[in-house]
This record gives structure tokens, C-alpha cells and sequence, in this order.
């Protein structure tokens, strides 16, 4: 049924993200119906430079509950094998990885991963390999899909800490920041700050004005007032806030000066600048939490498994009618979902924003059209 193609790898690479073993797991699942065997490399592109014994046979005894689990249990890394760094340069090590796939005596590859690691996928497509792409980010910030791996989970962690926020910031009466990751998208920030009622959410998308969000505040909260605040709980407020966003009059805070190997900065930062924005220009305390890496964690929701199992069995359909240089890409998200495939190169250049247009509020900070006025 599969042709020529007996033995294929699959590897994870970038940030992890709840779905990715599912997606093994429909890989190996369908794989076997349709004859191929699987082989894991792991950490990503890395596992494909060195060393050559860094690979595992998967069966379906291996990887039949792999669905559960959250995480890549292949590991993951953000190698870039076009650029490796060495002392003062970077090198093109990809004919290395080339060489290895053939001597792993693999006939094609299946990459899980956002525009990093399938636009590695894209590159060696053209280089020749054969090869299939899944899509994944928490950050949903893929160009040629609805949906990648790892948003719906990440959605659900940062809205049960939004609610969560509530009772400290209730208490106290003060202002809660919650910084959220997306890199330069603010998909998980808008949609997890709808999801649990967030009162301001600041995206990369649409650049804030710091005297907006403090008059917003001040809409929302009026002037402190100790007697009567002791009476109504609610007057604290929850910001959501991108790591991407930034001031109409400022940039993007970054962790450090640092790149990775695809010239990404590390983000991070912008929520502490803001909180202590407010203690020193309005009345209101406040308080910065950023969600950091547990975001990407704990096991995938249904939403996650359903999608993994999904793309990961039509990758397998994919490789077995020999359609290379392609990636699952999903119109709308399950279980009402249509899956297709589209061509690699499209995750290269530009990612997937938010459309202010359609649905943010640059008036309010806040969804648009919902009715808002917290
Ligand atoms: O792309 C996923 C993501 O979690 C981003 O939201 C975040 O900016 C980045 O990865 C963090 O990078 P790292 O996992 O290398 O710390």
C-alpha cells in the first residue's frame, strides 16, 4: 500500500506542547495499518546531527498511551541544523542531516513543529528529503492552518490561573497583571483573556497607550476609597497581557540580548513594567505574574488529543501516497474540522496575528463586539 516507503522518523522540535504525543501516537497507529514503521529520533533536528544512535523504534505497544501525556516524549530542542553556531560563525550542517536520515535508513521524515522547525522541513523539502509536516505552537501562530498542537491546552491553563487571580486580587483590592505568553501573536492572550473574564487585554497586534489602560482603570474602579471598598470585593481588576505587546511610545521587553538559533529574542518582562507603571502614575497597587513554561504543560485537553491523533494519522496517509514537502493543515478545529494538506512553504516569512480588525476592541482593551464593559 505505501510504495517504496517502509521506515520513516519522527522527531519534535521548538517549544514543547500538549498534543505532540498524541500526534506520534495517530502516526504510529495508522502507520502500521498502512505498513510503515516508525522510528523516533529525538530533540528535535538535533537528533539527526549527532550522535547517529539517538533513535527509538516506535510500535504500537510503545506508544499506546501516549495520548495521556503532555510534553514531547521524544524531547525537543530549537537546533537549526542550517545554522549551527561554531566559535564565531554559524554553519550549514544540513547535509549532515541528510546523510543521516539515509543512513538511519529512513524514507521520509514526519517533523512536529511551528515555523521554526517545519521551516527547516521546508528547506530540506527543497533539498530533496521527503518529507511531512504537523503543525504546533501554543502560540497558534502557524500561517496555513486553523489550528496547531498545543493552543487549546495552553488556552485552559492560562484561564484557570485568570480565575484563580481573582481571590488575591479581590482581597486585596488590587491590580492583578498576568503576562501571558504568543511571542508576537496574541491569540492566547485575547482568547484565554475572554475565556476568564480578564478586564484589559493587551495584545502585540494593536501597540497600548499606558494613559488608556490607566484611565480604563479608573473607569473601572473609581478613586480608592477604604469604607466603602471594604463592602465590594469586585473592585480589584485583572490585566492580560501579551509578552509580545508593547506601548504605542515603547518596544518590546526582552529577558536578555540573546538569540536563538532562528533569531528569535527571548521575550518577557513587559508585565512587571506595566504594574509598576500603575503603582507610580494612578492610585491603585499592584501586583505582575508571568505564566512562563508551565503554560505549555500538564496533559493535552480533549481538544489537543483529538486534534494530535487526527494529524498525526493523515501525516502517516501523507507519506503513504507520497505527498512530500507538505503539512496537515486543519480548516476550523474538532471535532467540527476538515484536514488537508498544504505546502510547506507557506510557514516561511510570516505567521498567523490576530485580525484587530475583527476582533479586538482598540477602544476598550477587550474583544470586540462581546458587550464588554467590566
Ligand atoms: O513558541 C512557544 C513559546 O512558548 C513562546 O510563546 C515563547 O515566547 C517561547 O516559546 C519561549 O521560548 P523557550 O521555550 O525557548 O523559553
Amino acid at each position: 500500500m505505501t510504495g517504496e516507503i517502509r521506515r520513516i522518523g519522527v522527531l519534535t522540535g521548538g517549544g514543547d506542547a500538549p498534543g505532540l504525543n498524541p500526534a506520534i501516537k495517530g502516526l504510529v497507529y495508522r502507520g502500521s495499518e498502512l505498513g510503515l514503521s516508525v522510528v523516533g529520533l529525538f530533540d528535535g533536528w538535533r537528533g539527526l546531527l549527532d550522535p547517529l544512535a539517538d533513535f527509538m523504534p516506535l510500535d504500537r505497544d510503545t506508544v499506546s498511551r501516549w495520548d495521556r501525556d503532555g510534553g514531547t516524549n521524544l524531547g525537543s530542542s530549537r537546533t537549526n541544523p542550517f545554522r549551527i553556531p561554531s566559535e564565531a560563525r554559524s554553519l550549514d550542517r544540513s547535509d549532515e542531516v541528510i546523510k543521516n536520515i539515509a543512513k538511519l535508513q529512513l524514507e521520509a521524515v514526519v517533523a512536529c513543529g511551528g515555523e521554526d522547525t517545519l521551516g527547516v522541513a521546508a528547506q530540506l523539502a527543497e533539498k530533496g528529503v521527503r518529507v511531512v509536516g504537523i503543525p504546533k505552537t501554543i502560540d497558534k501562530d502557524l500561517a496555513g492552518t486553523d489550528y496547531t498542537l498545543g493552543f487549546d491546552t495552553a488556552l485552559r491553563n492560562v484561564t484557570e490561573v485568570i480565575e484563580r487571580s481573582r481571590t488575591p486580587a479581590g482581597s486585596h483590592r488590587w491590580v492583578q497583571v498576568i503576562e501571558v505568553m504568543g511571542r508576537h501573536a496574541g491569540h492566547l492572550a485575547l482568547w484565554s483573556g475572554v475565556a476568564g473574564q480578564a478586564h484589559l487585554i493587551l495584545i502585540p497586534e494593536h501597540p497600548f497607550r499606558y494613559d488608556k489602560v490607566f484611565q480604563l482603570l479608573r473607569d473601572r474602579l473609581g478613586e480608592p476609597d477604604l469604607a466603602r471598598d471594604r463592602f465590594h470585593r469586585s473592585r480589584y481588576s485583572v490585566i492580560v497581557i501579551s509578552e509580545g505587546a508593547y506601548a504605542q511610545d515603547g518596544q518590546t521587553v526582552t529577558i536578555d540580548d540573546r538569540h536563538d538559533a532562528f533569531g528569535h529574542a527571548r521575550l518577557g518582562g513587559i508585565g512587571e513594567v506595566l504594574a509598576k507603571k500603575i503603582m507610580d502614575e494612578t492610585p491603585y497597587e499592584a501586583r505582575a505574574v508571568a505564566l512562563g513554561h508551565p503554560q505549555r504543560g500538564g496533559a493535552p485537553s480533549p481538544v489537543d488529543r483529538i486534534m494530535g491523533l487526527m494529524f498525526g494519522a493523515r501525516a502517516a496517509d501523507a507519506v503513504a501516497k507520497g505527498d512530500f514537502g507538505k503539512m496537515i493543515s486543519s480548516q476550523g478545529i474538532a471535532p467540527a474540522c476538515d484536514l488537508s494538506l498544504t505546502d510547506l512553504s507557506v510557514v516561511r516569512g510570516k505567521i498567523n496575528t490576530v485580525d484587530v480588525e475583527i476582533y479586538y476592541d482598540t477602544d476598550r482593551y477587550h474583544m470586540k463586539n462581546l458587550g464588554m464593559n467590566l
